[in-house]
């Protein structure tokens, strides 16, 4: 489907309902959308292109949208293939079409297509001007906002930004469907190992007088901008959303689970905001979402064959991968024959960025007692802290 943005600036949003993983990795119970743009005017240029998944849909919208024009320009903002895949369809339907990208962008073309368009290229650079008409982009360097090829776009007369990856959101179209549940899941997961790039991006956006975000997913946004960028601003920095903890537990027989839940409710009873997952039940991304969501986190994990137990590793390691930092931890562990877990935990996170392990750590042989619940309630008051 399309939409006017202006009377010459157009939106080609395309709905993927039936993607079970996102990348492969990422599960998007509400869909994704994938985000073209067509600007109108003495020139005509197209704004990326989307995902092989919906092609036909939008090429039809395309067609709809340029009417009697034809495409003088391809702007390539990023040449992951949820956007970059019809380069090479779009760029046979209209051969006189010119293709603009930076340098790294001609060389990911040649990777993923096979063709170098020599005599096509227009290769711009940070600060370069792409003139239209009335309408003038200017590019702007977004590299590791996803990947390194990454670039944004500023139109100065409508004062659009094209914001590629940035500010985009895993759900449906709807622009009232929460942005936040969508793009927090969203940054974290696939963005935020890159946190200081997205925030000399944003730097670089504060100087701009911008009146919509065009991002390659989601709505374009135009109201309360400051909103957005504030807590991108905060996301970037690795600054939490919520004042409390996130709980992340696994347990074979349900003993840690105890533990888990005890913590919860001396939580509860301070009146201190928590949530409590079983990370051998709930998405990892889902997860990592929450660690970095909340200012602090406390695990309750098994050791299983004097290691992590496997869901719960995978969860510290994604974390460590996105570079979790800032942010106090609470460690309880439970092993009947040996416990480990809490130590290698503990070692894992002390290679990050300011984290510090609260005491008590604790240990527990087989299954709560006394003396463990007592301590349970002394590591919920340092978390309340
Ligand atoms: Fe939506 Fe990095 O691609």
């Amino acid at each position: 489907m399309f939409s006017k943005i202006s009377e010459t600036v157009f939106m080609i949003t395309e709905e993927d309902n039936d993607l079970d993983l996102f990348e492969s990795r990422y599960p998007i119970p509400d869909g994704v959308t994938y985000n073209s743009y067509v600007i109108i005017d003495d020139k005509v240029a197209v704004l990326d292109t989307v995902d092989a998944r919906r092609t036909d849909a939008w090429l039809s919208d395309l067609e709809k949208v340029l009417g009697e024009r034809v495409p003088d320009y391809l702007v390539i903002h990023h040449m992951e293939p949820d956007h970059a895949a019809n380069i090479a369809t779009l760029a046979s339907k209209y051969p006189s079409m010119k293709l603009v990208g930076n340098e790294r962008i001609f060389k990911m073309i040649g990777q993923f297509f096979d063709q170098d368009y020599a005599d096509r290229r227009v290769i711009v650079e940070e600060g370069s001007k792409l003139e239209l008409g009335k309408h003038t982009l200017t590019f702007v360097s977004g590299m590791m906002v996803h990947w390194p090829e990454v670039m944004v776009s500023y139109e100065s007369s409508e004062k659009l930004l094209f914001s590629a990856d940035a500010f985009g959101r895993f759900g449906p179209a709807d622009p009232s469907y929460d942005w936040v549940a969508g793009a927090r899941r969203y940054y974290y997961n696939i963005v935020g190992k890159f946190g200081k790039h997205a925030a000399k991006l944003l730097n670089k956006a504060a100087s701009l007088d911008i009146a919509k975000i065009c991002p390659l997913h989601g709505p374009v946004l135009e109201e309360d901008l400051g909103k957005y960028v504030e807590l991108y601003v905060r996301w970037a920095n690795y600054q939490p959303d919520i004042d409390g903890v996130f709980i992340a537990y696994n347990s074979v027989y349900g003993n840690t689970e105890k533990a888990a839940f005890a913590l919860a409710e001396d939580l509860k009873n301070k009146g201190v905001k928590y949530t409590i997952s079983d990370v051998s039940r709930v998405h990892v991304s889902y997860l990592l979402e929450d660690a970095f969501a909340y200012s602090r986190m406390a695990v309750a994990a098994t050791t299983y064959e004097n290691e992590i137990f496997p869901e719960m590793k995978f969860f510290i390691d994604e974390i460590a991968s996105k570079t979790y930092r800032n942010r106090k931890v609470g460690i309880i562990d439970n092993g009947t024959w040996g416990p480990a877990a809490g130590k290698k935990i503990a070692e894992i996170l002390s290679t990050l960025e300011n984290i510090e392990i609260l005491e008590p750590m604790i240990s527990i042989k087989s299954s709560m007692k006394e003396d463990d619940r007592r301590l349970i309630s002394e590591l919920a008051d340092k978390l309340a802290q």
